[in-house]
């Protein structure tokens, strides 16, 4: 760049999932190499790009009501350079560039890497469309992390380990929108968190659509060098690496193997994010789930087993067409049985061209449905209620995002069971290190607790041995 030239400006708008948030970090990197600046919104931007999700009708109406400002925006300013990623723009493709004339591009969610050629063209006058499926690996090969878009907050990075899903449940839009399962190297993974953690960074979430079913040998492709287990039990050695998470998991890959983890590696944290769907056999084979109830139980028992205190999460669908009042009584019981520590419930959402939407099912009528969602939403808020309750007066690990937004000089941060803990110290612990929580009190939706004076004892080493370099935790004055 020239002296004096000014650096172009862009602006991200990111909906839908973590593995969103993370390409929308991918992008950033990119357009900071290609020498463009982050804008703090549109209207500083020279471009604009919105990053969508299809998941349900309502996701992708926000796109519409977003594009509607942003068109109106361009109208104003013709130079704005307009660009639309993600899981709409691989469903919608062309039809997007014919139905907002504003539109520059349209990228797929395996074309990340056209975004720099696509604004080049598009400051020539181009229009244009790229959203084929690619099956290499080589969409997982992107420039080096920016400190500045790395991790989404000090001491915590999210990493993409596999992309894509083959399972085509009844009601899902995600194998249309993400393309077929495909598995990163591992060596390019092993690599990417040896980085992470040279810079500081002590927890990983890794990502992927079945993430579990990373390197799964399938027909007619090579088997992964690795399995799943065999990836956290290698990057858990990493030193520096303290807690690895993972997300979404399928049911259908949560082998022995994997269970085995939850005893043997403790840098795995006590948290799974495990989606049911349904409590009842008879809609969990209409959604084409590929397991039952009872193994699903089964599942749970065998991580319990290996993990006490295992903290489970799950995604829960009402209203699936066909769905009966009793259907949703075993949804009930299961969620009651397994006293899941939160849930996010939905309502059945028709999407294009799913196999439910082509099978020409209707869904439940759409008043019932909302008043099973609100039942089973009461039932969970008891339920957090009373894991919550059970937290009351013990210790916790605590890494550390930054000031809570309640203010009043509280910090925030996550539990090693991924819960959101707010609390108070005697200063300011910074973003990115951990610090010992007492719990205090609870609220429907987090912890409430107080910083002890760290390290004056043994009482770290007893919650999670830490290992690797340089422990992070803060030395606090004893009080
Ligand atoms: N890969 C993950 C889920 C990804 S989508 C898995 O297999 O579990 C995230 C959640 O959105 C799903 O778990 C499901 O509960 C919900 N969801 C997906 N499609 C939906 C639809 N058509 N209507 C309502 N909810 C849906
Ligand atoms: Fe969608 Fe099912 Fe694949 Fe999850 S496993 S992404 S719910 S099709
Ligand atoms: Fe949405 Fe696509 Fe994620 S549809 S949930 S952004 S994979």
């Amino acid at each position: 760049m020239r002296r004096g030239q000014r650096h172009k400006r862009f602006h991200l708008r990111t909906f839908g999932c973590q593995m969103n948030q993370h390409d929308a970090e991918k992008m950033a990197n990119l357009l900071h190499h290609e020498g463009l600046r982050p804008a703090a919104d549109a209207v500083g931007a020279d471009v604009v790009v919105v990053h969508t999700c299809s998941v349900r009708e309502r996701a992708e109406q926000r796109l519409y009501s977003e594009l509607g400002v942003l068109c109106a925006l361009k109208q104003q300013r013709p130079d704005l350079i307009l660009g639309v990623g993600g899981c709409v723009a691989q469903q919608e493709a062309d039809g997007l560039l014919a139905r907002f004339p504003g539109i520059d591009f349209v990228f797929g969610s395996q074309n990340l890497r056209s975004l720099p050629a696509m604004i080049r063209a598009a400051g020539e006058g181009a229009r244009s469309l790229r959203v084929d499926y690619e099956e290499s690996d080589a969409r997982f090969d992107l420039p080096e992390r920016h400190p500045d878009f790395g991790p989404r907050s000090p001491g915590r990075a999210f990493v993409t380990v596999m992309e894509g899903c083959d399972l085509f449940c009844a009601y899902c839009v995600v194998p249309r929108t993400r393309g077929r399962e495909i598995s990163r190297p591992a060596n390019s993974i092993l690599e990417e968190v040896r980085e992470l953690a040279s810079k500081g960074v002590v927890e990983v979430t890794l990502l992927g659509q079945t993430v579990n079913a990373y390197g799964r040998p399938r027909p007619g492709r090579a088997p992964g060098e690795v399995s799943f287990a065999e990836l956290i039990r290698r990057l858990a050695k990493l030193p520096g690496i303290e807690r690895i998470r993972f997300t979404s998991p399928h049911p259908l890959f949560m082998t022995p193997e994997l269970e085995a983890c939850y005893a043997e590696v403790s840098e795995l944290c006590p948290h799974l994010h495990l989606p049911v769907q349904s409590g009842s056999d008879r809609v969990l084979e209409r959604m084409g789930r590929r397991y039952t109830r009872a193994r699903y139980l089964e599942i749970v028992a065998g991580l319990r087993r290996a993990r006490p205190g295992l903290a489970l999460t799950t995604d829960l669908i009402v209203g699936f067409p066909g769905e009966t009042p009793e259907d949703f009584e075993a949804t009930l019981s299961l969620v009651r049985e397994v006293a899941f520590v939160d849930s996010y419930a939905f309502k059945y959402s028709p999407r294009p061209e799913t196999p439910a939407v082509r099978r020409g099912l209707s869904p439940v009528d759409p008043e019932r449905a909302q008043a099973r969602l609100e039942r089973l939403q009461r039932l969970q808020a008891e339920l957090t209620e009373r894991a919550h309750a059970a937290r009351l007066g013990s210790l916790t690990r605590v890494l550390v995002e930054g000031a809570s937004r309640h203010g009043g000089g509280q910090q925030t941060g996550r539990c090693p069971e991924h819960r959101i803990v707010n609390f108070t110290a005697p200063q300011p612990v910074p973003a990115g290190v951990f610090a010992e929580v007492r719990i205090t009190s609870v609220t429907p939706h987090s912890l409430l607790g107080e910083a002890t004076a760290q390290r004056a004892g043994e009482n770290l080493e007893q919650l999670q041995a830490p290992r690797g370099p340089a422990p992070r935790e803060l030395q606090l004055p004893v009080v």
